[in-house]
């Protein structure tokens, strides 16, 4: 046992998803990948998680979730990831193959056969929340929930909600009322401050060799998204945040509070209220609100660097 947490990192690849799942193998022991339709619909970031792997030498399997919300009609981010969610590199011919179509059998058979896993959403967290409704006994097995999405401020799809939590806010409730005791939220309000700007992309090509040129590429066309959807080159790096939660706490101030989901609002549907008034007052989550960003970026670079040249291709 290397002492490492163990992590299954429940994904829709996407841009910053892709750097997470990299920062996970290096940081953490990944235990899985578990896809589901969000940034893209599942069969591409399925195909994209498989992807990531093979380009960066993770061996951890992938098995296939959700295709669609618990309620709520699916919906993509393809203005920002690309057409097929990956947009940017020069994808290589795809070498690897899924494990299963069953993410949420999977996850409940691994969960109860191993206590102690974190399970890391990083999309709409429909099967996150499908677990817990079939297996109830798996929110003590686990260690927590370390997950990205929703806002302690303003939302990216919307004034008020945040993608995550906008495709699939019944989910997003499931595990915000469940007994789950340690969920930790890395909302827009923590991971707009993991800047991604033309200084990330410099810094990573700067790697070179197939990984870093990989990153760098899809950096850059996440800052052209930026330009189309704000005018301004400069975004979040979202799911890395949700990552380094677990694997370099430190990096991170949180703060105990209680946070709901809007699900029926006509202007909130999917905004996650979190109660920042002073109080003793009952709480659900460790909601994260300051980044170390020089460290944060250290890190991911690093990781990146680490799996740089795993398939001894070189550039
Ligand atoms: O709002 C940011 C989140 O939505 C990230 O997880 C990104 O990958 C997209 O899924
Ligand atoms: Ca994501």
């Amino acid at each position: 046992m290397s002492g490492r947490p163990r992590l299954i990192v429940d994904c829709d690849p996407g841009h910053d998803d892709a750097l997470a799942l990299v920062l996970a193998d290096v940081r953490a022991d990944l235990v899985g990948i578990t896809t589901v339709g969000g940034n893209a619909p599942l069969i591409d970031v399925t195909r994209n998680a498989l992807i990531v792997s093979q380009v960066y030498g993770i061996d951890a399997p992938v098995h296939v979730g959700s295709a669609r919300p618990l309620v709520a009609e699916p919906r993509n981010a393809l203005e920002i990831h690309g057409t097929h969610g990956l947009a940017g590199p020069v994808l290589p011919a795809l070498e690897r193959t899924v494990a299963s179509d069953a993410a949420v059998e999977w996850i409940i058979e691994t969960t109860r056969a191993d206590e102690g896993i974190w399970l890391v959403p990083i999309g709409p967290m429909t099967n996150i929340a499908q677990v817990l409704r079939l297996a109830p006994d798996v929110a003590d097995r686990i260690a927590g929930v370390s997950f990205m999405g929703g806002s302690g401020g303003v939302g990216n799809h919307g004034p008020v909600s945040e993608f995550n939590a906008l495709v699939d806010p019944e989910a997003l409730h499931v595990v915000l009322t469940s007994p789950i005791a340690e969920v930790r939220m890395a909302g827009l309000d923590l991971t707009h401050q993991f800047v991604v700007d033309d200084a990330l992309e410099r810094d990573l090509r700067a790697i070179g060799d197939v990984g870093g040129t990989f990153a760098a590429d899809m950096i850059a066309s996440y800052l052209e998204a930026m330009v189309g959807r704000s005018g301004r080159r400069q975004g979040g790096l979202h799911d890395p945040c949700a990552v380094l939660a677990v694997t370099d706490p430190d990096v991170i101030t949180s703060t105990r509070r209680h946070v709901g989901v809007e699900l029926r609002g006509e202007l909130t549907r999917g905004m996650t209220v979190v109660d920042q008034r002073a109080g003793d007052r009952a709480t659900n989550v460790a909601h994260g609100h300051t980044l170390d960003h020089a460290a944060a970026r250290r890190i991911m670079l690093d990781a990146v660097a680490a799996r740089a040249d795993v398939t001894g291709g070189g550039s």
